[in-house]
């Protein structure tokens, strides 16, 4: 579905990426982790058409995007959860919810995507006339990913969706993207290295913008090296 080719990302010259390939299959659930500072965001905002590569190529369903719009990747299905919940505060649940299905082809489909939405997140269905800037931190993230889901995402990234959670929440809101993956591909940064590992399906650690280790998540969590750095282990 998606696949990355050795791309390097420069920031005003200054190399951030390196060489990194990665992809995602239909219906795969990918977690990608690394230090502060390793090239996450950067890889995702580059997938998303933001940033463009100085070298390599990106693939989405079988078409070149490298050198596409954010908006025309957009359109194409490729919907990333922006970055600390940028929510609108003074817009109801609901209203920020039909905001997330601005595409023409989404928009025929609100209504049921609105109830799809309400499904996985019942709280959302309960607090859908208060206004969004008095949800909860939980709530709000909550809000962040419905409001990707009514765009009808065919693969959908999330970057640290978790931050700043409690760990219950935390635990509840990665096992909702596991059962996303039955409609869609769900690509994830995350810091909260354990239970992402445990939910997804394959990993990829970056290191100083290098993918360092691929695998599949389950063994992962076995590794040595793995164990060291992220889990405390
Ligand atoms: N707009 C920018 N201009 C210049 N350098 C940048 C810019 N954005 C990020 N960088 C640098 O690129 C490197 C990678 O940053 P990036 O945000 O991709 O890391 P990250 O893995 O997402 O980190 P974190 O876990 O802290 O979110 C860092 O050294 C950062 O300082
Ligand atoms: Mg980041």
């Amino acid at each position: 579905m998606l696949d990355v080719e050795y791309i390097d990302v420069s920031y005003n010259g200054a190399q951030v990426l390196f060489n990194v390939s990665l992809f995602v299959e239909k219906n795969e659930f990918v977690t990608l982790i690394g230090s502060n500072g390793s090239g996450k965001s950067t890889l995702l905002m580059t997938i998303s058409g933001i940033l463009k590569p100085s070298k390599g190529t990106i693939t989405f369903l079988g078409e070149d995007i490298t050198e596409k719009s954010p908006r025309d990747i957009c359109n194409m299905g490729l919907i990333q959860v922006p970055e600390g919940r940028k929510i609108f505060p003074f817009m109801t649940v609901k209203e920020n919810l039909e905001l997330g299905a601005y595409l023409p082809k989404a928009r025929e489909q609100l209504a049921k995507s609105l109830e799809n939405v309400y499904e996985l997140f019942p709280v959302l269905k309960e607090r859908e006339r208060q206004m969004a800037g008095t949800l909860s931190g939980g709530e709000q993230q909550q809000l962040a990913i419905g409001r990707a889901l009514m765009a009808r995402p065919k693969l959908l990234m999330l970057d640290e969706p978790t931050l700043g959670l409690a760990p219950k929440i935390v635990k509840e809101l990665l096992e909702k993207l596991k059962v996303l993956k039955q409609r869609m591909s769900v690509l994830l940064v995350s810091q909260e290295v354990y239970q992402s590992l445990r939910v997804s399906d394959r990993t990829y650690v970056l290191e100083n913008g290098r993918v360092v280790l691929e695998g599949e998540s389950k063994k992962l969590l076995e590794e040595e090296s793995i164990k060291k750095a992220y889990l405390g282990i």
